[in-house]
């Protein structure tokens, strides 16, 4: 008798099945980069924040100690580096932008995280903002206290960054930068605290939303250009050109400046006091770099606001550009790639008023 219904029982559990494979969303593919940093540190107690060692777990049990993952995404992993990021350097930048836009041009791959030491997150975001050639979300993430720590953010900040990276509202956004549950653009972040859990700031320009209940929630997007809107292309690339950064403060003198020129420097970041101002006895040095076809960029220590051009300084006269409201380190990052396409210093000005 059974017999009869068998093909009926098996028609409407396939069906059913089918029905079920139909409701239930597809999960995005996610492949997480791990290159270090505190989300992979430990230290000797669960009380231990400060003094312990990063870049000790593997992106496996970074992965594996966070199930919920798989609720979110299909998740795959691979070490890229196991550095602490201030060991981070352009040779790690190149090899990290070309595996990312590998990965992004196979069409199983739905978006990108990177798992990043906070020292040099912001550095590593902005120089993928200006590289990544797809409009598939990259998000790095890192964490303020190591894994083995009471209360650990690095679990949910993971967590948050692939169900980010998942979503299709963090598409054609740039490259982003999640953690204590906040979305910032890379252009814009800073890390701006040493230990504190809400170290990661925007801190006028303001960020782009937030993760909230499993939920990525925007409110603003990035106005400069940025991934498949860039002019820079790192394909080919097997290093990058030497830009250094001069600070300023009082009594400065010109012995940095010189010190990089000696040392091949083909650019100079100048960090200067207030509206990026150039002390009296830096000058020369900085007009001399110039004169041997290095591009001197004004920037600020401050932190904040624009870099009036031929504010603080005639920069017209003296053929120098000006970084906009890029930070030093940023504005480093720019310099390079912009000296990979031309040493036109209006043509470089001109970069720093688009990216
Ligand atoms: N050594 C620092 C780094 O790898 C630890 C800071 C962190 O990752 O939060 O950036």
């Amino acid at each position: 008798m059974f017999a009869l219904f068998a093909p009926l029982v098996l028609l409407f559990a396939v069906a059913t099945s089918a029905h079920a494979d139909s409701a239930a969303p597809k999960l995005a593919n996610v492949t997480v980069l791990a290159t270090g940093g505190t989300i992979a540190g430990t230290g000797a107690t669960s009380t231990t924040t400060v003094g312990y060692t990063a870049a000790t777990v593997s992106v496996q049990r970074l992965i594996q100690a966070v199930p919920e993952l798989a609720k979110v995404a299909n998740v795959s992993g691979e070490q890229v580096f196991q550095i602490a990021s201030e060991n981070m350097t352009n040779e790690h930048w190149l090899t990290l932008g070309k595996r990312v836009n590998t990965l992004l041009a196979q069409p199983n791959v739905d978006g990108i995280v990177i798992t990043h030491g906070t020292d040099t997150l912001e550095e590593t975001a902005y120089f993928l903002n200006l590289v990544v050639k797809s409009r598939k979300p990259v998000v790095l993430v890192g964490a303020m206290r190591p894994s083995t720590a009471l209360s650990a953010d690095g679990p949910i900040n993971l967590y948050n960054a692939v169900l980010l990276a998942a979503s299709p509202e963090a598409a054609g956004k740039g490259v982003l930068v999640a953690l204590n549950d906040q979305i910032q653009a890379a252009r814009d972040v800073t890390k701006v605290n040493t230990s504190t859990l809400d170290s990661f700031r925007t801190p006028e320009l303001g960020l782009l939303g937030y993760i909230q209940g499993s939920k990525a929630f925007f409110y603003r997007q990035p106005v400069r250009k940025h991934t498949t809107e860039s002019e820079f292309d790192i394909s080919a690339l097997q290093s990058l050109p030497n830009v250094e950064i001069v600070y300023g403060y009082a009594n400065v003198g010109p012995v940095a400046v010189d010190a990089f020129m000696a040392a091949g420097a083909k650019g100079i970041i100048h960090a200067g006091v207030g509206d990026g101002s150039l002390a009296a006895k830096v000058v020369p040095a900085l007009k001399a770099a110039r004169a041997k076809g290095a591009i001197v960029v004004r920037a600020s220590r401050v932190g904040q606001g624009i870099l009036a051009r031929n504010g603080e300084a005639n920069d017209d006269e003296l053929d120098f550009v000006v970084a906009d409201t890029l930070n030093p380190q940023k504005a480093r990052i720019l310099l390079m790639l912009a000296l990979t396409k031309t040493n036109n210093s209006k043509e470089i000005q001109r970069m720093f008023y688009s990216y």
